[in-house]
């Protein structure tokens, strides 16, 4: 086994999958990786999604949603690791890179349930979570070593596996002297406070709640439609005030951090029944997309103004960056503050969460923890992760 000196002896090449809660792809990222300076570097190489199977996102959809058995569950974790090790394959011809090259793959994994508040497993009393895929299959499908199931470690010393950014954040977007807060809006979202003096200490991270999951929901329902391009059909439509209302007096978004949150919490049964309760004939269906956006936006901002009331910056990546009219209500929001994309400060917001759970992966390697404490309200600090040697 390789020292922890060794492996930071040189820059590794990392590859990073990521395959979050909005079903839309599966993100790959190659990065190098090393330490500069004394400070560590996190370089983005090449980047693609590609498309998940349609036998495994049926598989996910089953057993995210139906009684299932043992089966399915067993073919599902198959099925993600065929489908992540034919995305690398990919991205690796397409970019020449030869796999000999590359000395470590970091894969989230898919979620398919996430339980970090302690409860009743039998007699004991412990929280639990599940980033599907298999990672010993993956490691001998690419012949490369493979980290992954990232999240566990922190949730069984009482941390609520998420989130997980803050660690990258810390690590390449503190401003000497400008206070940022790292914003990403994928299924859920997340944001990251960033003040000059951050540390890993004090550093204080959370999820805000929904991010695209409400508005693809509405309109999946409404117009059929995958999402909302550019915010469009939110664009054109009213808030309809007693569904936001309704939508923000959700409990989760008046605790205090820590806190994540996810599909348990915030998934399409939930926008369902808020698009049955609020939608009627003669109202248009626009008004519904146009309510659930404004209602991430409200939640967005909302945490920011009581966490970070001296932001300079809001730096936005995920799927929502791509939202035109989101980031238009972010600002009216938020007038004080600079919102702008992460591809302004040289991370590209597709890339951003597969960059991280690259690095996430170089740490482990490096016996570095991953969580931080004061974010996850974890006990103590861990290295993360399971390995598969190749
Ligand atoms: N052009 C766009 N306009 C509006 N929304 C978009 C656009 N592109 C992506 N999105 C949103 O981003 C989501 C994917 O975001 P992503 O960061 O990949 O989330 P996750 O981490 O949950 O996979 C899509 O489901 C969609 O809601
Ligand atoms: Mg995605």
């Amino acid at each position: 086994m390789m020292t922890h000196t060794t492996w930071t002896s040189r820059p590794r090449r990392i590859i990073g999958i990521m395959t979050g809660t909005s079903l839309d792809g599966i993100d790959v990222a190659l990065c190098t990786i090393g330490v500069e300076n004394g400070r560590h570097s996190v370089v983005l190489d090449a980047f693609a999604t590609f498309p998940y199977s349609d036998a495994c996102l049926e598989l996910v959809q089953t057993v995210l949603t139906e009684p299932i058995r043992a089966a399915e569950v067993c073919d599902l974790e198959i099925a993600l690791a065929a489908d992540m090790a034919a995305a690398v394959e990919r991205l690796l011809q397409e970019h020449n890179v030869d796999r000999a090259d590359v000395d470590l793959v970091s894969v989230h994994g898919q979620t398919m349930w996430h339980a970090p508040q302690p409860h009743a497993i039998g007699a004991r009393t412990m929280g639990s979570t599940w980033q599907a895929t298999n990672i010993s299959a993956l490691a001998t499908l690419l012949n490369r070593t493979v980290i992954g199931d990232l999240r566990t470690a922190d949730v069984v010393v009482g941390g609520q596996g998420a989130p997980l950014v803050p660690m990258f954040d810390l690590h390449t977007l503190v401003h000497p002297n400008r206070t940022r807060v790292a914003l990403n809006i994928g299924g859920m979202a997340n944001c990251t406070i960033l003040p000059p003096t951050a540390s890993v200490d004090t550093l204080v991270a959370f999820d805000t709640g929904p991010g695209n999951v409400l508005i693809n929901a509405a309109i999946r329902k409404t117009y059929g439609k995958a999402f909302d391009t550019n915010g469009d059909v939110a664009r054109a439509g009213n808030v309809i005030a007693s569904m936001f209302d309704e939508l923000t007096s959700h409990p989760f978004y008046a605790m205090e951090p820590p806190k994540s949150t996810g599909r348990e919490m915030f998934d399409d049964a939930y926008a369902a029944v808020m698009v049955k309760r609020y939608g009627h004939p003669s109202l248009p269906m626009e008004d519904l997309v146009r309510t659930m956006t404004e209602c991430t936006a409200w939640s967005i901002a909302d945490h920011i103004q009581r966490y970070a009331p001296k932001a300079d910056d809001v730096i936005v990546s995920g799927g929502g960056a791509h939202n035109a009219f989101l980031m238009e209500l972010l600002r009216d929001r938020l007038p004080t503050v600079n919102v702008l994309r992460s591809d302004d400060v040289g991370i590209p917001s597709d890339a951003k969460e597969a960059m991280c759970f690259a690095y996430l992966g170089w740490r482990s390697l490096a016996g570095l923890p991953g969580n931080i404490p004061s974010v996850t309200g974890a006990s103590k600090a861990v290295v993360l992760g399971t390995v598969s040697a190749s």
